[in-house]
């Protein structure tokens, strides 16, 4: 077989990840020749706008408005959809795979919701799909499940995968502000979407740990099955008190394979300071990887932003470059899903411990009607304090925390108490909590 020099890359849509790839093929060029003996060489670059200035120099003449004749081409071997979304990206993405052209992805909403059907077709016409960038933006965690950690079954994941939401706590906790505040702020500085709902409300975490999921067990996790609870509306006062008991609050992914069957949840979670996601601040990312052979792994690095989500979609792009190349595929996913069907455990059945914050009426008797509901639903209290309100104040903040229980069980129990007369004045605030490192 002819050795192949140059590859054809093809770039869809060219919005701030788009145009850091372009970026970085052009300034990389050599070092890449020089790594993989072989070109990157960019094709094209199609957008429906192809005018507005991107901060990024390139040839007017590879700008196309027609995506679907730029993955046609001859001369286009790979195809890095860099569109977003699951309309046009995903017709376009099975357009590449149908030619048999290896598609590399940003788009973890796409994978989350149509990662099977992608796969299927990716198999059937002999093309590689590679999404590193889809998941922690530059940090190689994909590869590392994929490759580096290839003989290890996967006991569970814990992940803060999204750069807003963890700017979000971390301001909130440094600088004591609301959660309106900092978010106002993140927005104005551009580190939060003008609609943050995808991020605030825990769902492009959700998709992440989807993708990460079906990855590590093969099979796809209905989103309906992902427990999902994001930090919008969070208040400042659970920082601080999770803090004076020696913990920090972290949107956390979770993924765990109990007996039960592998459970994925999204939801702010308690860590102990001295864990190590504890330390993850800011923008940043982090992803602590249990493998029953290689013990605890922990990847780290920038989430998010043009050129960390580049650095990811290049890497994809090498990948794909040398697998034409060798003529084959070295890492099939394909065989994945073929394996037993793995059982996704239903929420309810999800058990952990649980940080509660009522406001309490404060008045003798109370503590017990609470403190009985929980017995009644069989669950344990690790302790209990109580905090001081205003002065005066008929209703005080009172903490508990509980020992292993079954989400149902608390849900259940929680909606009992909220039911009682003169008890509580405001809907309980209830966050997981992770001890174990
Ligand atoms: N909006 C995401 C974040 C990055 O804040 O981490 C893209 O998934």
């Amino acid at each position: 077989m002819a050795e192949l020099k140059d590859i054809g890359v093809a770039v869809l849509g060219f919005g701030t990840v788009g145009g850091g790839v372009v970026k970085t093929l052009a300034e990389k060029e050599a070092l890449l020749l020089e790594r993989l003996g072989l070109r990157l060489v960019l094709r094209g670059v199609a957008d429906l706008d192809v005018e507005s200035d991107r901060g990024v120099s390139v040839d007017r003449s590879l700008l196309t408005t027609d995506a679907r004749a730029l993955i046609e081409r001859e001369d286009v071997d790979v195809v890095a959809e860099l569109i977003g979304g699951t309309g046009a990206a995903r017709e376009l993405v099975l357009h590449a795979l149908k030619l048999g052209k290896p598609v590399v992805t940003a788009n973890k909403k796409l994978l989350a919701e149509h990662g099977p059907e992608l796969h299927k077709v990716a198999a059937q016409y002999g093309a590689e799909l590679l999404f590193e960038a889809s998941v922690g933006g530059g940090i190689p965690i994909i590869k590392a499940l994929r490759e580096g950690l290839v003989a290890n079954q996967i006991n569970s994941m814990y992940g803060i995968l999204n750069g807003t939401c963890n700017y979000i706590l971390t301001r909130m906790e440094e600088e004591g502000l609301s959660f309106d505040e900092v978010l106002a702020a993140a927005q104005a500085a551009g580190y939060a979407e003008a609609e943050p709902s995808l991020d605030i409300d825990g769902h492009d975490t959700a998709h992440k740990a989807a993708v990460l999921a079906a990855l590590a067990y093969g099979g796809s996790v209905p989103l309906d099955n992902i427990q999902v609870t994001g930090i919008r509306g969070m208040a400042a006062a659970d920082i601080t008190y999770a803090a004076k008991m020696g913990y920090r609050i972290k949107l956390l992914a979770i993924i765990r394979n109990c007996a039960e069957g592998v459970e994925v949840s999204v939801q702010p979670t308690l860590v102990e300071r001295r864990h190590p996601l504890a330390t993850v601040l800011g923008v940043y990312n982090a992803v602590l990887v249990h493998g029953d052979v290689v013990g605890t792994t922990l990847y780290y690095g920038r989430g998010a932003g043009r050129m960390a989500t580049a650095s990811a979609v290049v890497a994809d792009l090498a990948d794909a470059a040398l697998n034409l190349r060798a003529g084959g595929h070295r890492r099939d996913l394909s065989a994945v899903p073929e394996r037993a069907p793995v059982v996704f455990r239903e929420p309810g059945g999800i058990v952990a411990r649980h940080y509660v914050r009522f406001s309490m009426k404060d008045r003798p008797g109370t503590l017990a009607k609470v403190a009985a509901v929980l017995g009644a639903h069989g669950i344990g209290i690790d302790s209990v304090m109580q905090q001081e309100g205003p002065e005066n104040a008929e209703y005080v903040p009172v903490l508990f925390v509980t020992s292993q229980a079954s989400e149902r069980a608390m849900a259940e129990a929680l909606a009992e108490i909220e039911g009682l007369e003169d008890v509580i004045d405001q809907k309980p605030v209830r966050y997981r909590i992770e001890n174990s490192a």
